[in-house]
């Protein structure tokens, strides 16, 4: 069972979406693709440009997240060669470490023949990452709206709206989101816990039945976004003006410093684009551009135990 070989590909994902903190994500074709077979000796291998600086010995996010996986299963912890090939910025907001945690925790599943639900995969990625929003998008795919009860993640995905996109700004600076959490405060009023559920409310009603022309009005955030400001230099201008450039909605990306714009698909967005990029160079501030299409699989798993694709 654990002698074979086991890939998996896993969507890279947004988190909040504006006011939707630790509760919203979406996923994107933007992927990490993670490979385990069982061998004598663990070797961690590192492929592209975007994994530099990633440990390659047994202190390595994914082997420990396999490991814990088998303990969890009641087996021993295999050794492993693992190879990790990843097109998704790391630290960036974009859901790297959610996306090493989910591909390590399907691929030690398969490999160890499936003792957990993909529900309790999530849950255990939750457990993991503290909050469900990338992980639940990198597991799923689409969009994720799901809450942290006592000893259950509750879940509902939805598909995406027609057309929906993305535009992304990635500075060409990291930051991790400890740091980015670290800034909020631990008290908020009335009138920003009200702002947060009711923009949240609609927000999630609007991607639910397709009225993307909400999102302008339902992304605006009282509750994380003003106090990353100073985190994300640029960030401010964004999120205020990105809809007068044809953008539906702007946010920060998860804990930043990715500033994410939603955009109608078959609209050009050089424009937005000018704009965002030159609103990050004013600051000093250089950055990659991609333009994102929603990923609607979630994590892909792809098995061969003895030669045999299954
Ligand atoms: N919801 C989290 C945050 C996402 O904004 O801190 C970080 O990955």
């Amino acid at each position: 069972m654990q002698n074979g070989k086991v890939t998996v590909k896993v969507p890279a994902s947004t988190a909040n979406l504006g006011p939707g903190f630790d509760t919203l994500g979406m996923a994107f074709q933007l992927y990490t693709t993670i490979s385990f077979e069982a061998a004598d000796e663990t070797i961690i291998r590192l492929h592209g440009s975007q994994l530099e600086g990633i440990a390659t010995d047994k202190t390595n996010l994914i082997y420990k997240v396999a490991a814990d996986l088998f303990e969890q299963a009641g087996l021993s912890v295999p050794e492993l060669i693992i190879d990790i090939d990843s097109d998704v910025p790391l630290t960036r907001g974009l859901g790297s470490s959610a996306s090493a945690i989910v591909g390590a925790l399907v691929a030690a599943n398969e490999l160890a023949g499936k003792p957990f639900t993909t529900d309790e995969l999530f849950s255990m990625a939750t457990a993991r990452e503290g909050h469900p929003d990338n992980v639940g998008a990198s597991l799923f795919g689409g969009i994720i709206v799901a809450l942290m009860d006592e000893d259950d993640v509750p879940y509902v995905r939805l598909p995406v709206p027609e057309h929906l996109g993305a535009l992304v700004v990635i500075p060409d600076f990291m930051l991790s989101t400890s740091k980015s959490r670290d800034v909020l405060p631990s008290m908020y009023s009335r009138h920003d816990v009200v702002h947060t559920s009711s923009h949240t409310g609609v927000l999630v009603a609007a991607l639910a039945t397709g009225q993307l022309g909400l999102l302008k009005s339902a992304m605006k955030d009282v509750l994380h976004q003003p106090y990353r400001v100073p985190l994300v230099p640029g960030l401010e201008a964004i999120i205020e003006d990105a809809t007068k450039y044809g953008a539906l909605g702007a946010a920060l990306s998860g804990a930043g410093p990715t500033i994410i714009a939603l955009v109608d698909q078959r609209n050009s967005t050089a424009k937005l684009e000018a704009f965002m990029v030159n609103a990050l160079a004013e600051q000093g501030i250089a950055c990659t551009v991609m333009n994102l299409i929603p990923d609607t699989q979630g994590v892909q798993v792809e098995a061969c135990l003895s030669g045999v694709t299954r």
